[in-house]
């Protein structure tokens, strides 16, 4: 079983979108092990995508994550890094196949709706930034 972090962005939330990506994620057999919705800082934004650092689109980044609330989830499946990336779709949501919550729902790339952490390691360390120990439940003891 792998998890993973998932953020709905500002704009998910800005578009009444929220249940339905969720419910897209959970439709694949992804189920929520950790949820809070709460407005991101500069310094966590950018720990987050320390990555982009450098890149012409990093700061419009920082500015669209933290311009208002967003929902950070955990999400737990088999294969559930690449479950959420396929069901994500591509970043560009023109090149987004439909089917796909980008694909069928995001405007632009500064407004794709969702982020999911691209690799297990990644997932674990992106997970810490948002969540302590305590905060991810075990759904079966
Ligand atoms: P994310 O990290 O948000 O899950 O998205 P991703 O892996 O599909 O894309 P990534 O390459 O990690 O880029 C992070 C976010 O930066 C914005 N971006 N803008 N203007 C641009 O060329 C550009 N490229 C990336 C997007 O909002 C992307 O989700
Ligand atoms: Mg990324």
């Amino acid at each position: 079983m792998q998890r993973t972090l998932v953020l709905l962005k500002p704009d998910a939330l800005q578009r009444g979108l929220a249940g339905e990506i969720i419910s897209r994620l959970e439709g694949r057999g992804l189920k929520i092990v950790a949820m809070k919705m709460m407005q991101m800082d500069e310094e966590l934004a950018k720990r987050l995508y320390e990555i982009h650092k450098g890149k012409s689109f990093f700061q419009g980044l920082i500015e669209q994550i933290t311009s208002s609330p967003i929902i950070a989830a955990v999400f737990e499946g088999e294969n559930a890094v690449e479950l959420v990336r396929g069901t994500m779709g591509e970043t560009d949501p023109a090149l987004a196949m439909p089917g796909t919550i980008r694909g069928d729902l995001a405007l632009d790339i500064g407004r794709n709706l969702i982020h999911g952490a691209d690799s297990e390691e990644i997932a674990e360390k992106e997970s810490e930034l948002f969540f302590s120990a305590k905060e991810i439940f075990r759904l079966h003891p």
